[in-house]
Order: C-alpha cells, then sequence, then structure tokens
C-alpha cells in the first residue's frame, strides 16, 4: 500500500474513532441531565382519593407524575433507589439490572399506606423494554386490594407489551385491578421532545382517559 493510501485509511478511522466517542460522551452527558419540571404542590389539604407513585431517575417520569398530580390534587410520593444513581455507576446498574429483569432492588419508602385512596397511579421510566426494577420492587411489596391502578411510563422508543402484562400479572397477584397503561414516547436521543412538549402531551392524555379513570372502567 502506498502512503498516501495509508495516510487516507488512517483519517479514516481516527474519524470513525472520535465520532463514536463524541456520540457516547452526548448519550453519557443527556443521561445525566436532570429535567426540573415545575414543582407540585397540593393546592388544597382536602383530602384526596388519588395518589401518585413514581420512579424517575432523570425527571421526565416526574414531570408526568406532577402533571397527573395536579389534574386530581392528588397525593405525590417519589421512590427512590440509589442504586441506579445519575451518574455512570449507576447506569450501568440501571442497564444491568433491567437487563436481568430485577424486581427486587433497595428502595425508599418501600410500603406506603394506601387505605384511603381508590385510585392508584405508578409511573416509571422504561429500561430494557419494561418497567424500571424499582417500581417492581415497590409493587412486589405493597398491597392493593380495592384499588384502580393506572401505570404511566415515559421512555425513548419503545417497550413491549409483554413486559406490560407481566407488570399487570403483578399488580393482580397484590389485588390490585389494572385499568390503563399511559405513556409518553420522547424520541430517541438526538432528536427528543423537549419537557414542556412531555408536560403537554401528558395533559392531553389525562384529559382524554379522564372519564374512563373516574368511571373506573
Ligand atoms: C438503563 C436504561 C434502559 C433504557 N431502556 C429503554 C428502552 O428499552 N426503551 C426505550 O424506549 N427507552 C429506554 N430508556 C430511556 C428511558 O426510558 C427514557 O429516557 C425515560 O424517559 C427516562 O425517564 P426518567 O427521566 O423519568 O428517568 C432506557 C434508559 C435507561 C437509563
Amino acid at each position: 500500500m502506498k502512503l498516501p493510501e495509508k495516510r487516507m485509511i488512517i483519517w479514516i478511522v481516527s474519524f470513525i474513532a472520535v465520532f463514536i466517542i463524541a456520540c457516547f460522551i452526548f448519550v453519557i452527558v443527556k443521561d445525566r441531565t436532570y429535567f426540573h419540571s415545575p414543582p407540585y404542590t397540593k393546592e388544597s389539604n382536602k383530602s384526596s382519593e388519588v395518589l401518585v407513585i413514581y420512579y424517575s431517575r432523570s425527571g421526565n417520569t416526574e414531570a408526568m407524575a406532577r402533571e397527573i398530580a395536579r389534574k386530581f390534587n392528588a397525593d405525590i410520593i417519589k421512590i427512590e433507589a440509589e442504586k441506579y444513581s445519575l451518574d455512570f455507576q449507576g447506569w450501568r446498574n440501571a442497564g444491568k439490572d433491567a437487563d436481568q429483569k430485577v424486581t427486587e432492588t433497595l428502595i425508599k419508602p418501600e410500603t406506603v399506606d394506601m387505605d384511603k385512596y381508590s385510585l392508584i397511579f405508578l409511573g416509571s421510566p422504561i429500561w430494557w423494554y419494561r418497567p424500571a426494577p424499582p417500581l417492581w420492587a415497590f409493587v412486589a411489596k405493597n398491597d392493593f386490594k380495592g384499588k384502580n391502578v393506572v401505570l404511566f411510563s415515559t421512555f425513548n422508543s419503545r417497550f413491549k407489551n409483554q413486559e406490560i402484562a407481566e407488570f399487570k400479572e403483578l399488580v393482580a397477584k397484590r389485588k390490585g385491578r389494572f385499568m390503563d397503561h399511559v405513556y409518553v414516547r420522547r424520541g430517541r436521543v438526538f432528536y427528543q421532545k423537549s419537557g414542556e412538549t412531555l408536560m403537554k402531551e401528558t395533559r392531553e392524555i389525562i384529559e382524554e382517559r379522564l372519564n374512563k379513570w373516574k368511571k373506573g372502567s
């Protein structure tokens, strides 16, 4: 091979390597970027029959949770899971556990007294086509007897119906009545919807489904 050809190949290989590294860094930086949605505070102390419980690693499912809570003047609880911190190690743990379909992981709170609620919203990002481990862990440890349950989720591109069906089974096993699954697809990493669009779409979903949820059908 002649010298100019060799140089050309080295240039092309270097360019591809730099491009791949840049994409990787971009994905990692995006993954660590928390979307801070407007905080939610209950409008009045009037007791609500609706409870919103969610896990969110980077704020998107939280934005959805807050919009739902706002609509119902609901109580809201965030599930914390230190293992999936917003850093590289947390990301690796998240990927590994989701891939292995882990359903038991350390969460806070583990249990919640749901006596006074009739409608429970459960929220989670989708990891490897299914709700993230913290939500499975929460459902497994709680009693949903007599409760209507709606799952909500955010994700980039897709989930699998069979994974949602499995989650539905777990809710049924914990005596809950699974009513619905609503979600916002944010789009892939390089062309994602803004947080504002996510919140707007959530409000539209709520309006469309409100009657169904209220009727409990
Ligand atoms: C470990 C991991 C796995 C993911 N798997 C999927 C997936 O299978 N399908 C998908 O569309 N998005 C997937 N995503 C993207 C998240 O679902 C998406 O960014 C979500 O909106 C994040 O929600 P959060 O900000 O509330 O944590 C994954 C993200 C992580 C960190």
